[in-house]
């Protein structure tokens, strides 16, 4: 029998949002210092794209209200980078203003999420991104690309792969180094994930796709595995599982990074990531929400743990 997972790539790259998707989502107010340690542990742990705010209106997302002072004051580690969202030139001229190297824009396959989300069309909100990135790419400023509601919506329900793929293939014609491709709502199984990028790997190429997955129905793995087969190489995930998205009621928090970490390194794929310091990470920001972590791999730094993971 042919290895069914010969086309999973060597190494893989993990994009972690947490302090982004994951803390915009929290109820409880997350202070600037624990914010700061939360990035630097992260970086500490390997980590080398860490989403680290989003110049975004604070009274649409209040809990990135300190984006500015939190990138002001991370110390920036050789090797890493640090993405901010940013939906407007507003925004992006915020980034630029504390030397911020990398900007996401973020659109939808779902108008109404589009609506409910930056209050405006899809057409409209390309429309609002591209001198955003003009300007970005005048600035040497690299860009990545959102595709929110992949699979479903939680205003529409299904999400048509062709959708997916239309504003897939303008994000990255307009220049998008990267388009992430947001299970948003965590409703994905892996035959309709397989469906999808199919049909954006015929606008983009599978190089310059990523998969972000949220675990709602405990199908966030399954799914990136998916991808991973279909050539995919880098993941998005959250430490602790953190998140949500305020504006998709009913979405659950993102992949958990020690998950994902723990499944790659486990079946051979390099992540650079440092499962022991990472779990140690989580438990802190866990402890601070009151919550613990939503991953599943915290036992790892249980002797008995460590040892099934070392294992051939
Ligand atoms: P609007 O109300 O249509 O625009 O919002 P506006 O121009 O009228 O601005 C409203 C207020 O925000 C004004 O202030 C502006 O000055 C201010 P006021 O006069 O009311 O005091 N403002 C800003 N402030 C700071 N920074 C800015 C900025 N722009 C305007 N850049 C807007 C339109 C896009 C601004 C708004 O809808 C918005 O900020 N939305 C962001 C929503 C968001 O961040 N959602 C979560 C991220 S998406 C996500 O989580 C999904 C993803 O993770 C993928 C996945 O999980 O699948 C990416
Ligand atoms: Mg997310």
């Amino acid at each position: 029998m042919n290895d069914p997972l010969a086309d999973v790539p060597p190494a893989v790259t993990i994009v972690e949002v947490g302090p982004r998707d994951g803390l915009q989502n929290e109820a409880r107010t997350v202070p600037l210092e624990a914010k700061v340690r939360l990035i630097e542990d992260l970086a500490e742990a390997g980590l080398k794209v860490i989403e680290a705010g989003a110049f975004v209106s604070p009274r649409w997302v209040p809990q990135m209200a300190d984006s500015v002072e939190v990138l002001r004051t991370i110390r920036r580690r050789p090797g890493v980078r640090y993405p901010v969202l940013v939906p407007n030139a507003r925004g992006l001229e915020a980034a630029l203003a504390v030397g911020v190297d990398e900007i996401a824009v973020f659109a939808a396959a779902s108008e109404s999420f589009s609506q409910k989300n930056i209050n405006c069309s899809i057409a409209g909100s390309l429309e609002r991104f591209a001198p955003v990135m003009e300007r970005a790419k005048a600035e040497g400023v690299r860009v990545r690309g959102y595709v929110s509601c992949v699979v479903g919506c939680p205003y529409e329900g299904v999400i048509a792969p062709s959708a997916v793929a239309g504003v897939a293939g303008r994000l990255h014609a307009m220049g998008c180094y990267e388009v992430s491709l947001g299970d948003t709502v965590g409703v994905g199984t892996p035959r309709k994930v397989a469906e999808m990028v199919r049909a954006v790997a015929g606008e983009v190429p599978v190089a310059a796709l990523a998969i972000h997955a949220h675990d709602t129905y405990g199908q966030a793995l399954a799914n990136v595995l998916t991808c991973l087969e279909m050539g995919i190489g880098t993941v998005d995930s959250s430490v602790a599982g953190l998140g949500g998205c305020p504006y998709a009621p009913g979405a659950s928090g993102n992949l958990a990074t020690e998950d994902v970490v723990y499944m790659l390194e486990g079946m051979g794929v390099a992540t650079g990531v440092d499962l022991g310091a990472l779990v140690a990470t989580a438990r802190v920001i866990g402890s601070l929400l009151d919550r613990g972590s939503r991953g599943r791999a915290h036992a790892v730094v249980s002797p008995r743990q460590s040892i099934v993971l070392e294992a051939p």
